[in-house]
Formats: C-alpha cells, structure tokens, sequence
C-alpha cells in the first residue's frame, strides 16, 4: 500500500462538511469588514521567504520546503501567505496613492515541523491582510475581524493575548540587554534557548521549558524597552479595545515565530488544543514591504489554523451537520433505465441531488443501498408504475409511501416538508 506523506492529511468527504461550514463562514464575515479575497500560487521563489520571514526563524531554517526546478530555479512550497501578498500587492501595483487594501485568503501551506496532535506538515490557513495604515486603528480594525471570525465560528472560551515588540531600533536595544541577562543563566537554559541565544534570542521568551520559564520570570519585561511612539501605540490600541469590549490580556513574552514583526503583535489560544494552544497569531509589519525593494508602507494582518479550529469545534461538539437532502431512484428492471435516467436528470436540473442504481442491483439490495447512503426519499421505479407514469415515492424517515404521478414529482419533492430543495437547505 502507498501511504500519504507523513504530516500530511486527507480531508474524507465525512469531514469537509465541517470544512465548507468553516471557509463559508470566514468569508462572509471578511465581506462584512470589507475585505476582498486573494489567491496567490502555492509555490513562490524561494527568495519571497528567504530574507522577510528572517534567516534565523525556525521557518527559514529548517522547516521549508525548497527544491531547484528543472530550470534551476529555488522554488519553495508557501510555508506562509504574508510574504506572497507582499509580493503580489507590489507585482500587480495593487496599493496607489492613500489607498487602504483589505485582503483576505485561505490555502494549503507547507512547513516541515515534526508532526503531532494540530501540527502538520501540509495545512491550512486563513488569513487577512490591512494595508496601508500606520495608525492603532488599523489594529483595532483588524482585532475585531478577528475576534468576529472566531466568534462566529461558534468559538467563545479563548483568549487573545497581545504585546508590542516596539520598532527595529528600540526592539534591538531590549535584545541586547535580554542577552546580557540571559548569558548570565545559560548553565541553566534548556539545550534549545542555548541555541536560540546565538542565533534569536528573542524567541527564549516563547520557551514551553519549565526550567526555561522560571528563569524567563526574572527577564527585562520588553515593554519597559519602548520608545515613546511604540508605547503611545500600544496604549491607544488598549483602550480602543476596552471602550469596545474585546478582552485581551497582555503577555510581554509574545515574541512570534517570524521576524517581520514591530509594534502590535498577537496570538488567540484555546486550552483544548493542550501544546499547540495558538489557534491564530498575527501582527503589524510596517517594515516588509522595504525589504521588497518598495517605499514604507505599513500593514497588519493575522492568520487562522483552520485544522486547528476544526479541532476545537468538534471539541466543543458544535457543528452539526445537517443531512443532506437525497432520492435515491429504485428500479425493478434494467430495462427501465432510460426513464430512472430522465427522472433523475429532472431532479439534478431542478437542484434536487438524486442517484439511482448502477451495479444492476436487486429491489431489495437498492432498497439497503439507499438507506446506507442516507436518502432522504426512495423513487420505486416498477412495473406497475411505469404502466402508469406514477412513482412510488417512500419517505425514508417515516417509512411512509404515497403515488406521485412523474410529471409531479419535482413539485411534490419541493414542497414536502423536507427542505428537499438544495436551496432550501442553506
Ligand atoms: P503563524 O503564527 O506562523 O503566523 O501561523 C498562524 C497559525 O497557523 C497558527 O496560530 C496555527 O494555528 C497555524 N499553524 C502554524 N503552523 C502550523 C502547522 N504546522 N500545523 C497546523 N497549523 C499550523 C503566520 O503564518 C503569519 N503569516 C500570520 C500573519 C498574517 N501575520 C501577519 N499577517
């Protein structure tokens, strides 16, 4: 047998119900706030990543997936969209003048971490993007998007932690001293702060280590490192999110795992999801487009994991999927199978799903068939009724059986009281 790629995963047709409820969701609450979708290619350059994401993220380091194409170009697999609507934005000249742009995407994304319980090496995620606006606002604008999404998602027990990480200048200062103190305890630091202190030292603070985290209790707090600007930002953003009700708490040991942040940044967590408690984490990046070659143009965005999401809702026991409306069409010969066909195909055109029989199976064994694949109503296509142009029309749910004449068979269906009508069941 030929299996899947380890951390990779199909989505069987039983799940993407829950799927399609999801993306559906996310959608039309992004068109509410009025952001616009976009699709970018899976597979970039690899130099879109390389420099932006920072060459000493985990990311970049160990867990893209880069090959040379036959042309001998370095493509990578997207490990993350932010970096490609960048590119886009500045490749298409979708931002002019003052312009403000609200983007919004979901796709598949490829990191190759070590697989466990919400990690994979292939998921997927959402994600919105706010360009153009330097002020708190903006991140206001872009929190309650979030908040929204996730909240009509059915998701209510989270928490949304923030912190500002200042700007390039007033954040290098802080790492500084953050080394200073922490080269004081490396006998002590775990084997991987150890490491991280030579090459990103910022990201200890984000150790799960417990020895770590005792000694991280007596680190320089990186709030007490920014500049007055920073810090006027941060607490506009505070009180903008009080006066509107959205509870956050502040963790000044939220670094995020890519170096494009400054200013605001932020994480959702979920206590179901046990080690991989962050849910989605986002943040401003008023220095990415330069390193695109552009003039300054700040932006915040965030992004969703949506396997992770579909975790906590089938946690939480929320989804319920409906049943989705089906006549299965039974016929007695094969003979009469031109008119199951046309029957069938009335129904398809009239947005009425119907399958019918096509391994010449018994009555009985159709009759099975049809209730494994859950129809809603059974057509019995026999002698009698073709004598008669009438089908034998039996409600699955109640066993119950009336005569329909064919030519009817469309508007009984939609007005039974099934919600039959495809659209009736949105
Ligand atoms: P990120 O924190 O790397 O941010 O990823 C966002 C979310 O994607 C995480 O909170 C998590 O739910 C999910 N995720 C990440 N890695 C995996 C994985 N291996 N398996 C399953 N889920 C995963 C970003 O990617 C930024 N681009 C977000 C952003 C947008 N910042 C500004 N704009």
């Amino acid at each position: 047998m030929i299996n899947s790629v380890r951390g990779t995963k199909d989505i069987l047709p039983v799940e993407v119900p829950i799927w399609n409820f999801v993306e559906r969701t996310l959608g039309q609450v992004s068109r509410l706030y009025g952001f616009g979708e976009i699709r970018t290619p899976i597979m970039e350059r690899t130099e879109v990543f390389l420099r932006s994401l920072g060459e000493e993220t985990d990311i970049v380091n160990k867990e893209m997936y880069t090959f040379l194409d036959k042309g001998g170009d370095s493509i990578t697999l997207r490990p993350e969209m932010t970096a490609s609507v960048v590119r886009s934005i500045l490749q298409n000249n979708l931002l002019f003048g003052n312009n403000v742009l609200r983007l919004w995407y979901i796709g598949p994304l490829f990191r190759y971490e070590r697989p466990q319980k919400g990690r994979l090496r292939q998921f997927h995620q959402y994600g919105a993007e706010l360009i153009g606006s330097i002020e708190p606002e903006a991140d206001v604008e872009i929190l309650l998007l979030a908040n929204s999404l996730i909240q009509n998602l059915g998701i209510l027990n989270y928490s949304l932690q923030i912190n500002s990480i200042g700007n390039s200048y007033s954040r290098k200062k802080y790492k500084d001293i953050l080394v200073r103190f922490l080269v004081e305890h490396r006998n002590y630091l775990s084997l991987e702060s150890k490491e991280r202190l030579e090459r990103n030292p910022l990201r200890i603070l984000d150790s799960k280590d417990e020895k770590d985290q005792e000694i991280l209790l007596r680190a320089p707090n990186i709030l007490e490192y920014l500049d007055g600007r920073s810090l006027e930002h941060f607490d506009y953003v505070q009180k903008l999110l009080k006066e509107n009700s959205i509870d956050f708490v502040i963790n000044p040991r939220l670094v995020r795992g890519l170096d494009y942040y400054s200013h605001t940044v932020f994480e959702f967590q979920s206590e179901i999801l046990g080690a991989q408690d962050a849910f989605g984490g986002g943040g401003r990046y008023d220095e990415l487009f330069q390193q695109f070659g552009s003039k300054e143009i700040p932006a915040i965005g965030f992004a969703l994991g949506i396997e992770r999401i579909i975790l906590i809702l089938e946690q939480l026991n929320k989804f319920k999927q409906k049943s989705e409306p089906l006549v299965f069409v039974a016929y007695t010969n094969p003979t009469y199978i031109n008119e199951v066909i046309s029957i069938a195909e009335n129904l398809r055109k009239h947005k009425i799903p119907s399958i019918f029989d096509i391994q010449r199976k018994s009555l009985k064994a159709q009759l099975k068939e049809a209730n494994k694949q859950n129809a809603t109503f059974t057509l019995i296509v026999g002698d009698e009724e073709i004598a008669k142009r009438q089908a034998t029309l039996r409600n699955m749910g109640n066993s119950s059986q009336t005569s329909i004449p064919f030519e009817n068979l469309v508007e009984y269906l939609n007005s039974a009281n099934v919600n039959l009508a495809l659209g009736n069941n949105k």
